[in-house]
């Protein structure tokens, strides 16, 4: 099996490129081929220089708050270099594996209860309106897809676009010795990328296709998040809760989009473990790293 992964150099990526079995060809915007979704005339070379069996997009505009402002080029990268990605794919008889997001949810504020594949999404912000986008012309133009929301998203590699994740941020910021605000009216599920990449070669190894949901399992709002990594971490922080509107950013987040994993299990895939396992783990492994 020859599989071609966008984004590889991303958090998700280089958790994801090493697990699969097969050739793999990692592929961002300064590899050979350079792959740039934001120029749909070069993604043909991936297909003719790579000859994947299975394209997997790891990539994305991924700046929330940003793409507010020029939401050209979050639907430049997340819409229309995809769909561009889903038309070669289904030309070309490959299977599109396309990472997705929880912030496709979010208009129904009132909801608190998880959101499962069959609700209707709602985003409320540009970048999920973008990403949204992006699902449903893969679903469209391209028959052999496996869409996979995930959401909250922290591995040891960090972020390349955003520099770092919420986990090294918090840890960062606690070095500093100031005390921290978080807010704690958002809830959805921390999940570690090196859960989300081996469940979701499990599932792309049972031959399914389709939308999933993939996160680690549980939930927590950024504030319990920050808590636990100071406790696990044996910190003393000064640390509170506070009401989103008490830390304005430019793009509203969902307050609860914690992402039922049913589909997933009916699949055959293991739940990946609850958060505060796989937090557990990723902090074992930050310190093994360095
Ligand atoms: N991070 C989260 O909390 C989170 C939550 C839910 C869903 N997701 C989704 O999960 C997936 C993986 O996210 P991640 O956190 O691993 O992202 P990441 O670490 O920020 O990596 C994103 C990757 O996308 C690439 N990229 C950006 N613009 C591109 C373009 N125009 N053409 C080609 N590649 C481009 C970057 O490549 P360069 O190396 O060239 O910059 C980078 O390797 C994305 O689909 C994201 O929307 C993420």
């Amino acid at each position: 099996m020859r599989y071609a992964v966008l984004g590889a150099a991303g958090q998700l990526g280089r958790d994801l490129c090493p697990r699969l079995e097969g050739e793999v060809v990692a592929l961002g915007r300064t590899s050979s081929p350079a792959v740039d979704l934001s120029r749909p005339e070069s993604l043909r070379a991936l297909f003719d220089e790579a000859r994947p069996d299975v394209v997997v997009n790891c990539a994305a505009y991924n700046f929330v708050d940003k793409a507010e402002s020029e939401p050209e080029a979050a639907f430049a990268v997340n819409a229309w270099g995809v769909r561009e990605l889903a038309r070669l794919c289904a030309e070309r008889d490959c299977l599109l594996v396309h990472f997705s997001t929880d912030y496709v949810f979010g208009l129904d504020a009132a909801r608190r209860t998880p959101w499962s594949e069959s609700d209707a999404p709602g985003p409320v912000s540009v970048y999920g309106l973008s990403k949204l986008a992006g699902e449903y012309l893969v679903r469209a133009l391209c028959p052999r897809h496996l869409v996979l929301r995930t959401c909250g998203l922290y591995g040891v590699w960090g972020s390349g676009g955003k520099g770092g994740n919420f986990v090294e941020t918090m840890l960062r910021l606690a070095g500093q010795g100031k005390p921290l605000r978080v807010v704690n009216d958002q809830t959805c599920t921390p999940s570690y990328t090196v859960d989300v990449a081996e469940a979701s070669i499990a599932l792309m190894n049972t031959g399914q296709t389709g939308l999933y949901h993939l996160t680690n399992s549980g939930s927590c709002t950024w504030h319990e998040l920050a808590r636990t990594i100071f406790e696990l971490s044996g910190l003393s922080v000064d640390l509170a809760p506070i009401p989103s509107c008490e830390y304005p950013v430019p793009a509203r987040r969902p307050t609860y989009s914690v992402l039922d994993l049913a589909g997933l299990h009916e699949a055959g895939i293991a739940v990946p473990r609850p958060w505060r396992e796989a937090l557990t783990a990723y902090l074992q492994e930050r310190l093994r790293k360095t």
